[in-house]
């Protein structure tokens, strides 16, 4: 709505929104992206305020329509995107030591992952646009979500997909209606073969980092995240799924921020969204602080994470090597928004192992009774990481972003969760099993 042009990452040159369509022309990075979209923030102030989007009934993102890069709210896609719950994970925070812990589960979103935020947008564009044809690569999540969202307004979709993409996901693409191509390679070449075909076809591509708007949807997450921990904790929720407007205003129209947020780290592209949300609200003072953005990676694909260590934002490709498919990524396409979301809000990257990503899978389901997928609890065992090295301290109010629901992924739930005792129909075959179990 109030979008007014595009800033490179690398070299700061500005662009009216016409001018270029997806990347900087002065920089030949495979598909990588580099363009920040700008805002007219004063104007924003006067459309909208915290007040205001509480006195919303809509739960989802188009509560922050002024916020987002669509002409209106008309524009997004009639399946709702957002207005996930968030919990005051008190049983889980017992068990660690941490009173003020709150998980924030996405997997509750129309095609059970994050990317819807970032696909609404797409196909809000595509529709504003007038574009027949969306197209993208993913490794399952964000095409399973453009499928869905593509089918909601009778757009096509065309999607790439690694061939070893979990079969859960493929069903999705395909049982929405999109052309799916599962490419004999890795995701990175999915990738790759999709950014050719679009040039080529002219079709409109979604591909994270590569397409500018899609850390336009994703940063929804970070206003929805601050303004449903401002209702919970000014009102002691335990829960709340949506919003409500009936919070005390007497300190003024802001919201408050928690200490952090965790997240985990693929391409970048939901991080760096996450910095965007919150850069927003510092430049229109709806928040003081920034949460501070703690990203956390597989040991087995650690590309952001090693750039951060050596303090570069140069990003060498890694040969990823982790059961969790959706942060398998070898060239991350968004590694300048993700690097600058971590340094601007003072937050840190972290890397966890397979085994504590299936840990944490068991931790979450059991303790918290969310059933996430591997890219998901990566977030949860990265701050079981942080806080066993010290890192955070246990008064701070730490949000986990928990972006990928189980069933995304049954074989790796399998794996986590082993398989069940088999026995004959007989009581008394379940008496011995039962008495030899108590022994
Ligand atoms: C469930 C889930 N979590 C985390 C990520 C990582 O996001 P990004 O690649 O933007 O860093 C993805 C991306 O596919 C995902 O699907
Ligand atoms: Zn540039």
């Amino acid at each position: 709505m109030y979008e007014r042009g595009f800033r490179c990452l690398i070299c700061g040159r500005e662009y009216t929104l016409d001018e270029v369509e997806y990347v900087c022309p002065h920089h030949d990075l495979p598909g990588v992206g580099t363009l920040d979209v700008l805002y007219d923030y004063h104007a924003i102030a006067r459309a909208t305020s915290p007040a205001r989007i509480a006195r919303d009934p809509d739960p989802s993102i188009a509560r922050y329509e002024a916020l987002l890069p669509i002409r209106s709210r008309a524009s997004l896609p009639p399946i709702p995107v957002g207005g996930t719950p968030m919990y005051h994970a008190r049983r889980l925070g017992d068990v660690l030591g941490l009173p003020h812990l709150y998980l924030k589960d996405d997997g509750r979103n129309p095609s059970a992952s994050f990317k819807d935020r970032a696909s609404a947008i797409a196909v809000a564009r595509a529709r504003d646009e007038g574009r027949p044809v969306i197209t993208g690569a993913s490794t399952g999540n964000a095409a399973a979500s453009l499928a869905l969202l593509a089918a909601s307004v009778g757009i096509k979709a065309i999607i790439f997909v690694p061939e070893s993409a979990p079969e859960a996901k493929i069903a999705q693409l395909l049982i929405h209606g999109a052309q799916v191509f599962a490419v004999r390679g890795s995701y990175d070449q999915a990738f790759d073969l999709c950014l050719e075909a679009s040039h080529h076809y002219g079709w409109y591509n979604r591909n994270t980092g590569y397409n500018p708007f899609m850390t336009e949807g994703k940063k929804s997450a970070a206003y929805e995240i601050i303004e449903q921990f401002t209702t919970i904790t000014r009102l002691g929720l335990p829960v709340l799924l949506g919003h409500r407007g009936d919070w005390p205003r007497a300190a003024g129209d802001h919201w408050d921020a928690p200490d952090r947020i965790f997240v985990s780290v693929g391409d970048g592209c939901i991080i760096g969204g996450l910095g965007k949300g919150i850069r927003d609200l510092l430049a229109l003072g709806w928040i003081e602080h920034p949460p501070k953005l703690m990203g956390v990676q597989a040991e087995g694909s650690a590309a952001i994470y090693n750039a951060w260590r050596s303090g570069t934002t140069d990003v060498a490709p890694v040969t990823p090597t982790t059961l969790a498919d959706s942060i398998s990524v070898g060239q991350p396409r968004d590694p300048y928004k993700a690097l600058a979301a971590v340094r601007e809000t003072g937050g840190e990257m972290l890397l966890v192992s397979d085994e504590e990503i299936l840990d944490a899978m068991r931790v979450l389901a059991r303790e918290a009774a969310i059933f996430v997928e591997p890219a998901a609890a990566a977030a949860f065992a990265g701050m079981r990481r942080a806080l066993a090295e010290g890192r955070i301290h246990p008064e701070e109010r730490i949000v986990v972003l928990l972006t990928g629901n189980g069933l995304k992924d049954v074989r790796a739930a399998v794996r986590a969760a082993g398989r069940p005792t088999v026995i004959p129909p007989s009581l008394n075959a379940l008496q011995a099993l039962l008495s030899s179990a108590l022994k």
